[in-house]
């Protein structure tokens, strides 16, 4: 069932896991990501990225939509990473669960005042609003940010920036990068300790593909509700897909099957297996 994306994160923050976000552009993502999440019994996110927009538009919203309404576990649709108020209100009129209002790559004072207005028209709409404070490195659908442009989430701003902005979660940089990591990953988790002690809304992590189990393991017990992956589900598809001969059904069954490995995985990680309202020991 199509479902709040601040129900799932607040209900994360709650039981102490966080909600796998998976980034698809088609068919074989959404298909993936659902049939993981039902094998699991597991609430899960389908989000879009702005370029995966470009390239769907709202045929891939809509079919986000019918997958999650049709989903036999609450499942909801975020747009992810959005500058463009154009975009946001496309998507919130397409009946987005949540968008993410991403104003990071401006200065503190014109962040909060994107981020204020974005969140006014979604609450609008009834939508969630992720924003972020600090900048992530790395790329993403061809959006590169050098490290020298990074900047870690100030503990300082934090709870001023969430009050400001009204938004309902909160994604963090504390050393995590958008793709393959250049390096041994490390995140600076006394930096997210000291977020977590001045902010309520449930904190999101970007960058997850390529994170060491141990890594992501730290961070939802520091308060990590929500991990955007997309990345390794990528490599997943274009994977299958490169090794490809043969009838095209099988070809796009083998893509979706190595993707849902891939989410699988993830869910158990995260912890949001069996995590739904109707069973027993969640009551
Ligand atoms: O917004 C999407 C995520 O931050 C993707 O990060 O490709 O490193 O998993 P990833
Ligand atoms: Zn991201």
């Amino acid at each position: 069932m199509l479902a709040p994306t601040v129900e799932l994160l607040r209900a994360a923050q709650a039981g102490g896991y966080a909600l796998g976000a998976f980034n698809v552009y088609n068919l074989e993502g959404v298909k993936a990501v659902v049939a993981a999440a039902q094998d699991a019994d597991s609430p899960v996110l389908l989000q879009i990225h702005p370029k995966a927009l470009d390239y769907g538009g709202t045929p891939l919203i809509a079919l986000c939509l019918a997958a999650a309404v049709n989903a036999s576990v609450p499942v909801a649709v975020h747009l992810d990473h959005s500058t463009s108020r154009d975009a946001i209100q496309a998507a919130l009129g397409a009946g987005v669960s949540s968008i993410m209002a991403d104003g990071s790559h401006l200065d503190y004072n014109a962040n909060v005042a994107f981020t204020a207005e974005m969140t006014r028209l979604a609450h609008e709409q009834g939508a969630a609003v992720e924003a972020e404070l600090g900048k992530i490195s790395g790329t993403e659908d061809g959006l590169t940010v050098a490290e020298t442009a990074a900047r870690m989430t100030d503990p300082a701003q934090a709870a001023d920036f969430v009050a400001a902005t009204g938004i309902d979660a909160l994604a963090v940089c504390i050393g995590n990068v958008h793709g393959p990591y250049p390096g041994e990953p490390r995140l600076d988790f006394d930096r997210l300790d000291a977020i977590r002690a001045v902010v309520e809304v449930p904190l999101v992590l970007h960058g997850t593909s390529g994170l060491p189990d141990a890594l992501v393991q730290r961070a939802v017990e520091l308060g990590v509700c929500k991990f955007n992956v997309n990345t390794e589900l990528r490599q997943a598809y274009v994977g299958a897909l490169g090794a490809a001969a043969g009838d095209l059904l099988d070809i796009l069954n083998r893509a979706v099957h190595a993707m849902q490995d891939v989410v699988r995985a993830k869910i158990t990680l995260f912890g949001s297996a069996r995590k739904l309202p109707t069973n027993p020991k969640n009551v």
